[in-house]
Order: C-alpha cells, then sequence, then structure tokens
C-alpha cells in the first residue's frame, strides 16, 4: 500500500489500564476476533514499516507472549520500559533499545502510535504518513475535532495552519480547553530529529511526565515544521479505556466489517446482532440470520444461509449450505449440506455434499459422505459414515472404552436402524442393514441384516395379576372383554381369524 516505506512504527502499550479493572493486560482485550493491540499492529502493519517496536511494561509477560504468537511481518520487537515516565519516556526507551548505537542510522519517517485505539484503519495512518512526507513536515500529528475533548490533548495552531504545540487537558488554559481539535496519539516523525527533540523533553508539567507532546513544541523552536492531519472520522480515532468504551469500540468495528460484507453482496438480515471477527469472509448471496456470530476463520460459501442462532468458529459453509440455530467449531459442512436445527458440530466434523445433520445432533471428527443423513439425536464421534447411508434416530456411536477413542467405519448407503449403540471399533460394510435397537459391536458384512438385541417376550396376563387393583390392570380386564366380545360375535357370524397376523415365527 505504501509509496515509502516508514523506517519503524513505534506501538505505545506499557500503560496500566487501571480502568479496565483486569488482570489481563488492557491492550490484549479483544474485540471482533483480535486483541487491541492485534488491531493497532495490523493497522501499522499495512505501511509495510522495515521495523515494528512495542513497547511493553505492566504486565509485559502477558504483552510479549501475544507478540510472540503473532504472524505478522515485519515481527514486532518488545522493547521494555521500566518505569512509566511518559509516552515521551517510552519512545525514548524504543530508540535507546531498539537502535542503541546504530541511532545515527535512524533516518527516515517514524510513525508511533498508542497501543489503545483498536478503530484506527492502516489507510489512514497511510494518509498521514503520506501528508508528512509530501510537507516535508518534521512531525506530523494526527487530529480530529471531538465532539468532547475532555481528557485529550489540544492541539494549537498558528496563524498560517501549522501546528505550534499541543497542550495537555490538565495542563491547559480554560481558552486552550475550548479548542475541539485534539490531538488523536498518532504522530509521523522525521526518525533523527525525534531522537534530538527527545534529549530535551522535561517532566516540568502537572503529571511529571516525559511528554511526547512536547516534541512538537520543541521542533518547532528550533524552526521545524508541525503540521497535522486533520481526519474527520473522530469515531475511528477513538481510544479504549475501560470496558464501556470497549464495548463501543467493539460495536463500531462489527458495523464497520458488517458493511464491507453487505456491500460486497451479503445479506445480513440484522445487523444489531450478527457479530462478525475480522479473518471471516463470505461469498456473494450468501444470507446470515439474526443472533449469529462468526468467529475466527470462518467462510460462507456462495448463496449459503446461516442462522438464526448460529455461532460459527472457523468453520467452513460450502456453497447453498443451511445452518439453522448451530455451534459448529472447526468444522467443514459441504455445498448444500444441511445442519440443524440445534446441532453441535465439533473439530474434525466434515460434511459433504448434500449431507444432512438434524435436530439434537453432536458430531466431532466425523465424516459424513455425500447425501447421508443424520437426522435425529444423535452422537457420532470418531466416525466415517459413507454416501447416501442413513443413520437413525437417537443413536451413539460409542467410541469411548474409558481409556482410549475409537473410530468405527459405515459403508454406502447403510440403513442403520433407530436407537443404536454402534460400540467401536467396529465397521458396517456398504450396503448393510441394522435393526432398530441393536447394540452392534462386530463387524456387519455388506448387505447383510445385523439384529443385536434382546428377543421380545410377552407374560400374558402379567398386569392383572400383579397389579391388580390399578387402571393399568382395569385397562387390561376391559380390553380383555372387548376381544372375548369381538371374538363371540365372529363365532357367532361362523368367521375364524383370516388377518394373517399369526405369525409363528415369533
Ligand atoms: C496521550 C497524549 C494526548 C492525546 C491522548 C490520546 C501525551 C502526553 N498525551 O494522553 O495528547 O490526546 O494520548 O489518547 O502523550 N504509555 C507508555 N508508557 C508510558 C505512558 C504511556 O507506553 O510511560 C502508553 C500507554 O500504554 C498508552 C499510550 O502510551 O497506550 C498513551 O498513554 P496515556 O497515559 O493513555 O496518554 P493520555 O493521557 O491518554
Ligand atoms: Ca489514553
Amino acid at each position: 500500500m505504501p509509496a515509502r516505506r516508514p523506517a519503524a512504527v513505534i506501538v505505545l502499550a506499557a500503560g496500566e489500564g487501571t480502568r479496565m479493572k483486569s488482570r489481563t493486560s488492557k491492550v490484549l482485550h479483544e474485540l471482533c476476533g483480535r486483541s487491541m493491540l492485534g488491531h493497532v499492529l495490523a493497522a501499522a502493519g499495512a505501511l509495510e514499516p522495515e521495523r515494528l517496536v512495542v513497547v511493553v511494561g505492566h504486565r509485559r509477560e502477558q504483552v510479549i507472549a501475544h507478540l510472540e504468537e503473532m504472524e505478522l511481518t515485519p515481527r514486532p520487537e518488545p522493547v521494555v520500559q521500566e518505569r512509566q515516565g511518559g509516552t515521551g519516556h517510552a519512545v525514548r526507551m524504543a530508540l535507546e533499545q531498539a537502535w542503541g548505537e546504530e541511532k545515527g542510522e535512524l533516518c527516515g519517517t517514524v510513525v508511533v502510535t498508542n497501543g489503545d485505539h483498536p478503530l484506527l484503519r492502516g489507510e489512514t495512518l497511510a494518509e498521514l504518513v503520506r501528508v508528512h512526507e509530501d510537507e516535508g513536515n518534521a512531525v506530523t500529528v494526527l487530529t480530529t475535532e471531538m465532539p468532547d475533548a475532555t481528557g485529550y490533548g489540544r492541539v494549537l495552531r498558528e496563524e498560517d495552519g501549522a501546528v505550534a504545540a499541543i497542550v495537555e487537558h490538565k495542563d491547559a488554559t480554560e481558552a486552550q480547553r475550548a479548542v475541539r481539535e485534539i490531538n488523536v496519539g498518532m504522530y509521523a516523525f522525521d526518525g533523527a530529529l525525534l531522537a534530538d527533540a527527545l534529549k530535551q523533553v522535561t517532566t516540568d508539567n502537572a503529571k511529571g511526565e516525559e511528554y511526547l507532546t512536547d516534541v512538537v513544541g520543541i521542533l518547532r523552536g528550533h524552526g521545524h515544521r508541525a503540521g497535522a492531519f486533520l481526519t474527520p472520522d473522530w469515531v475511528e480515532t477513538q481510544g479504549v479505556n475501560d470496558r464501556v468504551q470497549l464495548a463501543q469500540a467493539r460495536r463500531q468495528l462489527n458495523d464497520r466489517l458488517l458493511e464491507g460484507h453487505m456491500r460486497a453482496g451479503v445479506t445480513i438480515v440484522d445487523p444489531a446482532t450478527t457479530w462478525v471477527d475480522v479473518q471471516v469472509t463470505a461469498e456473494p448471496d450468501v444470507v446470515v440470520h439474526p443472533g449469529t456470530q462468526l468467529r475466527g476463520r470462518t467462510h460462507l460459501g456462495e448463496g449459503a444461509e446461516v442462522g438464526p442462532g448460529c455461532t460459527l468458529t472457523n468453520t467452513r459453509v460450502g456453497a447453498g449450505a443451511t445452518v439453522v440455530n448451530a455451534v459448529c467449531v472447526d468444522a467443514e459442512v459441504g455445498p448444500e449440506a444441511s445442519v440443524g436445527p440445534y446441532a453441535y458440530l465439533r473439530p474434525g466434523t466434515r460434511l459433504a455434499r448434500k449431507s444432512k445433520i438434524g435436530t439434537y445432533v453432536e458430531t466431532k471428527n466425523a465424516d459424513v459422505g455425500e447425501g447421508s443423513k443424520v437426522p435425529h439425536l444423535t452422537y457420532v464421534g470418531d466416525a466415517e459414515i459413507g454416501a447416501g447411508s442413513n443413520i437413525g434416530a437417537a443413536c451413539v456411536f460409542v467410541n469411548y472404552d474409558g481409556v482410549s477413542k475409537h473410530r468405527s467405519v459405515v459403508g454406502d448407503h447403510v440403513k442403520v436402524g433407530s436407537d443404536n449403540m454402534i460400540v467401536a471399533p467396529v465397521t458396517i460394510g456398504d450396503g448393510a442393514y441394522t435393526a432398530a435397537g441393536s447394540v452392534i459391536v462386530q463387524d456387519v458384512p455388506p448387505g447383510a441384516m445385523a439384529v443385536a438385541r434382546g428377543r421380545q417376550r410377552n407374560i400374558e396376563g402379567w398386569v392383572e395379576r400383579k397389579r391388580a387393583g390399578t387402571p393399568a390392570a382395569e385397562a387390561a380386564r376391559r380390553a380383555a372383554e372387548r376381544a372375548a366380545a369381538v371374538g363371540d360375535r365372529r363365532a357367532a357370524d361362523g368367521l375364524e381369524d383370516e388377518s394373517g397376523d399369526g405369525d409363528g415365527d415369533r
């Protein structure tokens, strides 16, 4: 994206973040599938800087571990600020530790940004750099006009529009506080001039800290140009200091992501109850119904319909598939497959084209072949089901013997009867059937009918003898009377029992 790559981006993330009231570092709090710091680094990464330096302090072990997990180019380099001596001190530490003796080589543009502005887009930072280099400034400050500027540093301008200085809210006079243009906390500097000016920053202010913002006035004093890039989108520049602002930022980022999907041809029926992560992708003509969360690297293929009430994490949904009221994690739903309502697809589930997972069905490490159906009340764990097979209602793939997990295989065009226990490891061959209520513990050859259940035995008259006087016994007696009356009538009419169901085999 950038015409000129900055020499470095320095991200300030050493602060305590007291107002989050959290054991987790403020910058690690998450929105739309990424930490706040992750969003800032993604925006910084869009500039393709030669180095990406992150100043850490409070809860640094967490932040450093988080940085190590990130896949970013260039790799973010943590620099430790032992005591939080202010934003100027933080940048000074960054320069001393990351460049050290080579500071002489620090030429070109250095961008500095706060670590708690997750909404800021890479495009805006790139624009800041462009303005900075086009105007040949020593420093260019990203500014905006906030509806409520309380707490922010105010930008004081010269008559010719150049920036004269930034005064912190706490140090500002009443007249200065009336200024609505604020310092967002993002800057482009000439690296060499920044390093020099930082040496002159004092702690002579309300907070007793080294303010990075003082560099602006110092550079001006040396006759250098200080400019500003005023962005009209103040929403994007908002910082997050507490969980109320975190929720607001999440809402705004979510709206931005949804808008992008809608403009690309995705129908979002109810943006207010649809939540997406940054890495979610969707093809045109996808429809997302209310109450749906799309997380991680979830992908929705063309024309797929998802929701209402779905939470999909790292799940691929094929073209034309439907997923209703389902929780899916690390799963793959094939094209035109159908899932739910009320299904739980756990990791390793792979549903082939036109297959069906119905209501109250849970799957895990399961391959379901093309056109196969698991419609009702079933658990399929560690199994492979071929094409065109049907699993009856209420079956369990019994995969766990208490010590290890085992896998079962069901072939093509198999009909597993209702209420079967398929005790792994077991294989049911192509075209085989199993009887309802079977406990399948042995392989079933292709084309066989497996019957694996107790034979039924009826003890006639048991209820009238053993439960005499109960409503059941009374009902049985009445039924017997009716049967006897029918028998008498038939005998009178000279008819025998010809219904043909007196199956001698039973
Ligand atoms: C700062 C700016 C202010 C601006 C505002 C925008 C200064 C002096 N003021 O104020 O003009 O309007 O940001 O949000 O810079 N940090 C460190 N080490 C430190 C101190 C801070 O790494 O010793 C980090 C914090 O983690 C944070 C960022 O720097 O990410 C800003 O620090 P903070 O104390 O929040 O500055 P503000 O008072 O908000
Ligand atoms: Ca702040």
